[in-house]
C-alpha cells in the first residue's frame, strides 16, 4: 500500500531525528529496516483496532455494568505470566518505604489491578498513580525505533490504541479502589515532583526513549528504600529490546548496579 509507506516516512521525516547519531552508536541498533511493514497485514491491523475501538466505545455507552465487570468469561489479559507476576508482587510488596507506587504505561489496568489488589489483601494503603498516553506510543518515540534502533518501519503505530482514561478510572472505581489515580500523560515529561516522594515505580513503556526519559524524571523523586522495576528488560526480545538498552545504559551512566529478574524486570534500588 504505497500510501502508507509514504505516511510512514512522512512521519519519521516530520520529527526529523536527523540530528540523532548514527545506528551504530546506539546500544542494541541494527541496520535501519526502512521497509514498510506488509501492507495488507497493517491495514488489517488498523481495521481490527478501530473497529474493536468502536465496538468498546459502543459497549461502554450501553452497557457499561456489563463492561465493568470486565468479561463475563474467562481469559488470561495478563502481558506477564503467572511467575513473573508473582515475582512483580513480591519485589512490590517488599517496599516499606513511605511514599506512592506509580505505573507509568498502565493501559488498560491489567497488572495496575493486580498490584492494587495485592495491596489490598495486605491491608496496606498506599497511593497508586497510572500514568499513559493512552494513545500508545509518541510518534517521536517510534520514530527513534525505526530511525536510529533499525526497527521494522511501522510496527509500532497501532499498538495499545485502545485504552481510554475513563473507561480506566470508572472501571477501578467499580471496584472499589479508592488509593488510584488516573493520569493522562506522557510519563517521558510528566513532573514526578507533584506526586511526593515515590516508594515504587514500575515502567512499562517498552522503547528505548520512554524509558529512558521516564528514569531519568523518576529516579530523583524516588524515596529512601524505593524500588523502580523496568518491564521488558530482555535484550533478545525483537520488539522490546529497547526497554532493556534504556536500563542497562541508565544504569552505567549511574553507577547503579544492574539487576535483571525473570530476564524481564530491570530493578534499581534506591
Ligand atoms: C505494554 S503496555 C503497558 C501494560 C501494562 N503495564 C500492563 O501490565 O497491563 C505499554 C503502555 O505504554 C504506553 N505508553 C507508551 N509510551 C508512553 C509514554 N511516553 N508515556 C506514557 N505511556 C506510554 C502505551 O500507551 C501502552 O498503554
Amino acid at each position: 500500500m504505497p500510501q502508507m509507506a509514504t505516511k510512514l516516512n512522512l512521519n519519521v521525516k516530520a520529527h526529523s531525528l536527523d540530528h540523532l547519531p548514527k545506528p551504530e552508536s546506539y546500544p542494541g541498533s541494527r541496520p535501519a529496516n526502512n521497509e514498510p511493514r506488509n501492507a495488507l497485514v497493517a491495514l488489517k491491523e488498523r481495521i481490527r483496532t478501530r473497529v474493536i475501538r468502536s465496538c468498546y466505545w459502543l459497549a461502554y455507552w450501553l452497557a457499561p455494568a456489563v463492561v465493568y465487570t470486565r468479561n463475563p468469561f474467562v481469559r488470561y489479559p495478563y502481558m506477564s505470566t503467572p511467575s513473573e507476576l508473582v515475582e512483580l508482587t513480591k519485589q512490590f510488596l517488599s517496599v516499606r518505604a513511605p511514599g506512592v507506587a506509580v505505573e507509568v504505561g498502565c493501559n488498560q489496568g491489567w497488572t495496575t489491578c493486580f498490584l492494587l489488589e495485592a495491596l489490598r489483601e495486605r491491608g496496606i494503603r498506599r497511593e497508586y498513580v497510572c500514568i499513559d498516553t493512552f494513545n500508545g506510543f509518541s510518534p517521536e518515540d517510534a520514530a527513534f525505533e525505526y530511525k536510529v534502533r533499525g526497527k521494522t518501519l511501522g510496527i509500532y503505530d497501532d499498538l495499545f490504541l485502545i485504552s481510554d482514561p475513563v473507561w480506566l478510572k470508572a472501571s477501578l472505581t467499580r471496584f472499589g479502589y479508592q488509593n488510584v489515580s488516573v493520569q493522562k500523560a506522557d510519563g517521558s515529561e510528566f513532573d514526578y515532583q507533584v506526586l511526593g516522594p515515590i516508594a515504587f515505580a514500575y515502567i512499562d513503556v517498552d522503547l528505548y526513549r520512554p524509558v529512558k526519559a521516564s528514569l531519568e524524571r523518576i529516579l530523583p523523586n524516588m524515596a529512601a528504600g524505593g524500588l523502580i522495576i523496568v518491564d521488558d528488560c530482555d535484550s533478545n526480545h525483537d520488539l522490546w529490546d529497547g526497554a532493556f538498552h534504556a536500563y542497562t545504559e541508565f544504569c552505567d551512566e549511574h553507577n547503579i548496579l544492574q539487576e535483571i529478574s525473570c530476564q524481564k524486570f530491570g530493578i534499581i534500588r534506591t
